[in-house]
């Protein structure tokens, strides 16, 4: 097992990174305020892993209170946050209560607000159990639901006391959900890291493959990005912006498609090829590294060809990203792989790239 430390002064704290950890109480309990615990996770994810985890935590004298959600981006929302709520005051929990959640994104959001907002803050822990959680979600504290307006609208930084990352939990993840989460670990190598950019050149068959170590490497290197660019920048007023390559064009692609036609990561995947394609037209990145950086999210088995939704729609559906300020719209850019930046860029300049990538796809 290996430890990074997020480092943020008094509220620090580790992620474990293993195989075969996430049922071990010893990583647990010296995180916990009282020996009580709510386990959130959902109807998926319970069947696999909820009982080994409450076993293993009631062993140690632990009383658990499991919490099942429905599963899905869908009820990411108000009405499910509130029936987390309505288990926690049944079951008379308590300010010194933490809350676990056992689960994707979707679960480590939901619990994650819930434990900001329950008796104004409870302790929390991250056990996330897909790729996409492990290297971006349970990190760093972003915790929240979606409004019917807006994804992620409603939330909160708040951070955890521990991430747990067992990359055996992956063995059980679809295949399509292993691709989404790959989305997230080309993220770093394109906006900081170029050399664990060219490991992922040499490294997608085995981590499809799900060889532990490539995975606990993938898991390992992105982590350690995620935790140098939180410490540095918590709240998102400098560089942890970079860490949203491809998410406003991403977002909107999401909402087009209902959230039901691509995965976030999938979308993320069709926003960072947007974003390179930006990045030729305004950062003065190299025109090839746009098909280098199509053939690895090709080779993670994502989609690389961005919907013609047509410049007016993208324009609409951006506007209502949280990344815009007074009316202006930020991106993410690469100057190469491994160089981000952040800058406004004119609508014209949009107009134009939407206009040829509806020509391209
Ligand atoms: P998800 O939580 O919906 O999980 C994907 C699917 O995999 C679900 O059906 C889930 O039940 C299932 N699943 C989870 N673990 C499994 C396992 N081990 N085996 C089998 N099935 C399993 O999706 P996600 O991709 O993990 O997360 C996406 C969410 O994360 C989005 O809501 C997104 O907005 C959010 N997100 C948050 C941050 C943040 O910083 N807080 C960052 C990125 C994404
Ligand atoms: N996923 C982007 C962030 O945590 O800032």
């Amino acid at each position: 097992m290996e430890t990074i430390t997020v480092a943020l002064g008094a509220r620090s704290y580790p992620i474990y990174i293993g195989s075969e950890i996430f049922d071990r109480a010893e990583l647990y309990v010296p995180h916990f305020a009282q020996k009580k615990a709510a386990l959130v996770t959902n109807e998926t994810v319970a069947p696999l892993y909820l009982d080994r985890l409450s076993n293993a935590l009631r062993a140690a004298g632990v009383d658990v209170v499991p919490i099942v959600l429905p599963d899905g981006e869908r009820h990411k929302n108000w009405q499910t946050l509130n029936s987390i709520y309505d288990s926690l005051l049944r079951n008379r929990c308590e300010r010194k209560t933490t809350i676990v959640a056992l689960g994707g994104g979707v679960v480590g959001d939901l619990g994650g607000f819930a434990a900001a907002s329950f008796l104004r803050g409870v302790p929390f822990i991250q056990v996330p159990t897909t790729l996409l959680a492990q290297v971006d979600s349970s990190v760093g504290g972003k915790t929240g639901i979606n409004h019917p307006l807006g994804k992620n609208m409603i939330g909160a930084f708040y951070q955890p006391k521990a991430v747990i990352a067992d990359i055996s939990t992956l063995n059980s993840l679809p295949d399509r959900e292993l691709s989404a989460g790959l989305a997230e670990v080309i993220k770093y190598g394109l906006i900081r890291d170029l050399p664990f950019f060219e490991w992922l050149e040499q490294h997608m068959e085995k981590l499809l493959a799900r060889e532990p170590q490539a995975l606990a490497y993938a898991v390992r290197r992105s982590c350690e990005n995620k935790a140098e660019v939180v410490g540095a920048d918590e709240r998102e007023e400098g560089e942890r912006a970079l860490l949203n390559l491809g998410h406003t064009f991403g977002h909107a692609i999401e909402t087009a498609g209902n959230y039901e036609r691509w995965l976030h990561g999938e979308a993320v995947a069709l926003g960072t090829v947007l974003a390179a394609r930006l990045s030729v037209a305004v950062a003065q990145m190299h025109p090839s590294l746009v098909a280098r950086i199509e053939s690895l999210l090709r080779a993670a088995k994502l989609p690389v060809d961005p919907p013609a939704l047509g410049a007016e729609r993208y324009i609409k559906l951006m506007s209502n990203d949280k990344k815009v300020e007074q009316g202006k719209m930020r991106f993410v850019t690469l100057n190469d792989i491994g160089a981000s930046s952040v800058g406004f860029v004119e609508l014209s300049t949009l107009i134009r790239l939407f206009d040829q990538s509806d020509r391209t796809t």
